[in-house]
């Protein structure tokens, strides 16, 4: 005779059937996709050396282990991806772009590209930013915070780009180089990130909180781009920039000074900014303070090349080529100055006055000017993974990190140019390209 099971016997019996199918699709589900890369070399940022015949795996996102080829087992099911004669590097940052504008687009032209035609400049540049082996870019200036939506549609996988820090609209004074001062008082135009005084200061931190920066940048001094702005001349002043740091760093946010004046340079460290951009005219003191108080440089070394050549068919200001001619060369040998005084250092670029995916040409003007090729690579990974907090996360190849790998052919240690064709390209896992 069958024998019903009482009710508590039916869900010991039921529990029981589901444990089992746990059990069978419990090894399925933890099967990670794996990926298997050699190559000749691998720059290890962190040591400072090269290491021979390498073999990365990757789980799913992440550096699962390191080894020698031959000495690592290739997991079964593994794709294995052969980079033959090419050195491997982590994936290039940059850490002084603007997406959302483009090279051909300046002066007045600008004027007659609207917000979201902005973000779609910034969908197309992400892209070729991404593809010149830049897994990670800071973005550092962007009306209408642009930068946060494309930041967020690339995390949320919509678009295709590097992972982005975003600062959203840079902050300024009135008529200073955040400002927009190409049209006359009737027209009322005013950049979204100008404040005056320390409150509005403040205020106009919060609200960049509010919508999304992951970081603030402001002008601290005139610039070469921007129409009646004196570029060795500072605009904040002391009393403002102490505010704006001491907010964005109450905050939890790190922050960026253009500066190309010395005085501005100085007041920007002694306010305690995280980055100081372009840092053109350097004297031995602002060296000294930024070593002292452990300032990072981001000098776009590379810009006055395309600037002087380029620049008027670009609707670059005559007054900007004449500022330009000034700032260029006192740029590099201020560059060269930092760099052999320890200065920390990141790549940034400025990629948007030139050509986004060009980024990478700014590599062979850093060793010009004085890098070894491991400093100017060390400058492009670790140091800005180090800058933003991210150094748990990215900056170099190393197990538990996010796969963000590239290849270049050859050996860049020998050769830095190498950087100006990356081959392969990895970010978070996924093969972007090959
Ligand atoms: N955005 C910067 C500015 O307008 C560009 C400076 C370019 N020149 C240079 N030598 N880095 O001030």
């Amino acid at each position: 005779m069958l024998v019903r099971p009482n009710p508590i016997q039916r869900k010991i019996m039921k529990l029981k059937y589901l444990t089992s199918l746990m059990v069978l699709i419990t090894p399925l589900a933890a099967l990670a996709d794996v990926l298997v890369i050699t190559a000749d070399r691998l720059v290890d940022v962190e040591a400072g050396k090269l290491i021979n015949n390498p073999m990365v795996i990757v789980e799913d996102n992440k550096i699962a282990q390191i080894g020698e080829q031959g000495k690592l087992d290739t997991p079964a099911g593994a794709k294995v991806i052969k980079l033959e004669g090419q050195t491997i590097l982590p994936g290039l940052m940059d850490m002084h772009v603007h997406l959302t504008g483009d090279a051909d687009m300046h002066g007045y032209k600008r004027l007659a590209v609207s917000l979201p035609r902005s973000a779609i400049y910034g969908v197309k540049n992400a892209r070729k930013t991404l593809m010149a082996g830049f897994t990670t870019a800071r973005n550092v200036g962007a009306a209408g915070y642009a930068d946060v939506a494309l930041r967020d549609a690339i995390n949320d996988g919509d678009v295709i780009g590097p992972r982005l820090f975003v600062s959203g609209p840079s902050l300024g004074v009135t008529g200073g180089h955040c400002d927009n001062n190409l049209l006359p008082f009737d027209y009322k135009v005013k950049s979204d990130g100008v404040a005056d005084g320390p409150w509005a200061v403040r205020e106009k931190v919060r609200q960049n909180i509010k919508y999304g920066a992951d970081v603030i940048k402001f002008c601290a001094t005139g610039g070469v781009l921007s129409k009646g702005t004196k570029v060795g001349v500072q605009q904040y002043s002391q009393e403002e920039m102490n505010a704006l740091v001491t907010e964005a760093k109450l905050r939890g946010l790190t922050v960026a000074a253009h500066a190309h004046g010395t005085d501005g340079i100085k007041a920007a460290i002694k306010a305690g900014v995280t980055s100081v951009e372009h840092a053109s005219f350097l004297d031995k003191e602002a060296i000294k303070m930024a070593k002292k108080a452990g300032t990072y440089f981001s000098m776009d070394i590379y810009n006055t090349e395309y600037i002087l050549g380029e620049g008027e068919k670009a609707g670059i200001l005559p007054e900007s080529l004449d500022k330009e001619r000034v700032v260029g060369g006192k740029q590099r040998a201020s560059f060269s100055q930092a760099v052999k005084a320890g200065v920390k250092m990141v790549f940034g670029s400025d990629a948007g006055v030139y050509p986004h995916g060009d980024n990478g040409n700014q590599f062979t003007r850093m060793v010009k000017f004085g890098m070894t090729p491991m400093q100017a690579i060390q400058a492009a990974t670790i140091n800005p993974a180090t800058m933003l907090k991210q150094q748990d996360k990215t900056g170099s190849i190393r197990v538990g990190k996010l796969a963000d790998i590239i290849s270049v052919k050859g050996n860049p240690l020998q050769d830095i140019s190498t950087l100006e064709n990356v081959i392969t390209v990895i970010k978070d896992g996924q093969i972007v390209k090959q």
